[in-house]
């Protein structure tokens, strides 16, 4: 059966975008026994190195398992590279996780998007082609390990880029993390026009779009009444993650395996509840 395929999005930056994505996949991987698949398709490879570490990272960038590779090959042409080599296996820190890989991404990345506009704008290609040109290749990749994963997630970059409109256009869900503020709610009307066309391509309904609360201050009153405005405006999440140091923490990699509880510490219980919601909306249950 092919995975499910979610790209965690917000032009937004620094709402928790990366997170989220180490959140659940580690939560899935560990607790869920799913076997889970990140692709990191933002070239400040903080996902990449929240899962992997920074040496693995390293190490993996050294001997080009990077996303740079897969997409340098139809931009600048040499050796073909498979896919399933350039993954990076049971990267976690988390001992029951071994089923979580991923793709890294290096800052190198950013080039690639230059480079690919570049030459294929050269060759004819107008931005709507150069864009199902983009989400073709990541289509094939994900096809081509598909029997191997029960979920892909993307984590994509803030701002724009032509890998994140390509991993929107192909992912079946949209998960869109957010502070509750005034300007990101704001941030919000915007970007989800640009999901719900992106959703409505493939004649998927609005419903597959969802919003997740991030960073949620308990005592903050401007919190608590712009969270009640995105659940009446948004498909937001019953579960709303707390700003937590612990969840800050968890960022940095530990040479020591730990469990999800030694790792996330009081807010593994968020965390496993945010990842039970996840799990149900994309039907993985
Ligand atoms: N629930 C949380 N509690 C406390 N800190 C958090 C929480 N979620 C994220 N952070 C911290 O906030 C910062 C931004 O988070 P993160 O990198 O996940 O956001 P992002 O949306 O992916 O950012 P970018 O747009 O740069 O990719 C990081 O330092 C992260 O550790
Ligand atoms: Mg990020």
């Amino acid at each position: 059966m092919a995975p499910r395929t979610v790209s965690v999005v917000n032009m937004k930056g620094g709402v928790g975008k990366s997170t989220t994505v180490a959140c659940i996949a580690e939560s899935l991987a560990a607790d869920a026994g799913l076997r889970v698949l990140v692709i990191d398709l933002d070239p400040q490879s903080n996902v990449s190195m929240m899962l992997s570490g920074l040496d693995r990272w390293g190490d993996l960038r050294e001997n080009g398992q990077t996303i740079d590779t897969y997409f340098n090959q139809y931009v600048y042409g040499g050796e073909p590279k498979f896919f399933h080599e350039l993954i990076g296996r049971s990267v976690s820190d988390i001992t029951s996780a071994p089923n979580l890989d991923m793709l890294i991404s290096t800052p190198e990345f950013r080039y690639i998007e230059r480079e690919a506009l570049a030459k294929w704008v050269r060759q004819g290609f107008d931005i709507e082609g150069l864009k199902r040109k983009l989400g073709g290749l990541t289509n094939a990749a994900i096809e081509s390990v598909g029997d191997s994963y029960d979920l892909v997630l993307f984590d994509c970059p803030p701002g724009i880029s032509m890998f994140a409109e390509a991993a929107i256009e192909m992912s079946e869900f949209i998960l869109i993390p957010t502070i509750p503020d005034f300007v990101s709610r704001l941030g919000i009307f915007a970007f989800r026009k640009r999901a719900v066309r992106a959703m409505e391509q493939r004649r998927f309904t609005e419903d597959r779009i969802w919003t997740l609360i991030t960073k949620f201050e308990q005592a903050n009153a401007l919190h608590e009444s712009e969270a009640a405005l995105l659940r009446d405006q948004f498909n937001v999440f019953d579960v709303q993650v707390p700003q937590s140091e612990e969840i800050a923490r968890a960022a940095q990699w530990s040479d020591q395996p730990r469990s999800i509880d030694q790792k996330y510490g009081q807010s593994a219980q968020v965390i496993r509840l945010l990842a039970g919601e996840f799990t149900e909306r994309v039907g993985l249950v």
